[in-house]
């Protein structure tokens, strides 16, 4: 659906990273965690392209948007001010599947950087399907360059999750990367995980997956690609994922992120 979004926040929560609200009910009643928005972040001919931007938070009739200034494109969506509009449209994607079943057992969240978008609003869709009686507390583990740049730590704490962080530099939790930290809670912590649910840059997600099916635990991965139309007609965002045919035979494929994903099973992706 595209639609104008009136802009009720744009504010700066950390050096670079930004927050936006945007009142789009229509929007709301649809959205699924792991979509995006695709914003047209100027009534300008340049930048042309529209940009994808996960959706991070509802709240109410609004939609909230957590982004970094990575280029042109954020740096004007930066200056936009509040009671301005957006072109958007959304929700585009298909998000996490968080089936009953596997919420059943402890759920491990891994976020790399801005990957924390997503995960928040899959953690609050989880907390409200858990079961209430649960009592295995879930864990979000949050990768960054330095603490300053870590981002939602206290809302995930607020929501009941456990949250362990890692930074490039030391300057908050454990030193190293955030698949370093999962590898040394699993081992450490003898944890076992239902499913993993995870967003990041690519090579992150490239070596949690790697671990993961050592492990042989189920694993959906957010990825993330440049991104032309968003909606599946220009064939620039395709990724290549293996497909198990019948007898063992495996297959590949060409998927669009924008259309077929962005969340896929990690296992399918060829990295
Ligand atoms: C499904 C999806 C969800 C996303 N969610 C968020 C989010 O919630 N918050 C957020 O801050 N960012 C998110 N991104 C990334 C965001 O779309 C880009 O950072 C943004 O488009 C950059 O635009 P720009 O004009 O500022 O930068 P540009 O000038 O276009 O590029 C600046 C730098 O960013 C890189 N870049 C640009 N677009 C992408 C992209 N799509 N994927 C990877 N690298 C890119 C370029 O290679 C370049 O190095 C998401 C991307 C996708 C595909
Ligand atoms: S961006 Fe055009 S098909 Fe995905």
């Amino acid at each position: 659906m595209q639609t104008k979004a009136k802009v009720i926040k744009n504010i700066e929560v950390a050096p670079k990273y930004y927050r936006i609200i945007l009142f789009c009910p229509q929007i709301v009643k649809e959205a699924l965690p792991g979509q995006f928005l695709e914003i047209k972040v100027t009534e300008k001919i340049e930048p042309f392209l529209r940009r994808p931007f996960s959706i991070n938070r509802i709240s109410g009739k609004h939609i909230e948007i957590l982004y970094e200034i990575k280029g042109k494109g954020t740096r004007l969506l930066s200056r936009i001010r509040a009671g301005n509009y957006l072109d958007i449209i959304g929700p585009l994607g298909n998000g996490f599947s968080y089936q009953p079943k596997l919420s059943q057992g402890k759920i491990i969240l891994v976020a790399g950087g801005m990957g924390v978008a997503p995960l928040f609003f899959l953690a609050g869709k989880i907390k409200e399907i858990k079961n209430q009686k649960s009592k295995i507390k879930n864990l979000v583990l949050i990768g960054a360059k330095t603490k300053k740049q870590v981002l939602c730590e206290q809302e995930f704490k607020k929501m009941g999750y456990e949250v362990r962080i890692a930074t490039d530099d030391g300057s908050g939790g454990f030193k190293g990367t955030v698949t370093e930290l999962l590898k040394k809670m699993l081992s450490d912590f003898g944890l076992r995980p239902s499913i993993i649910y995870a967003c990041g840059p690519r090579p992150m997600l490239k070596a949690l997956s790697v671990l993961s099916a050592r492990r042989n635990i189920n694993t959906q991965v957010s990825l993330e690609e440049h991104m032309a139309c968003g909606i599946g007609a220009c064939l620039g965002c395709v990724v290549k994922l293996k497909t198990q045919k019948s007898k063992g035979k495996i297959d590949f494929e060409y998927r669009r992120v924008c259309k077929d994903g962005p969340v896929f099973d990690a296992r399918e992706v060829v990295w």
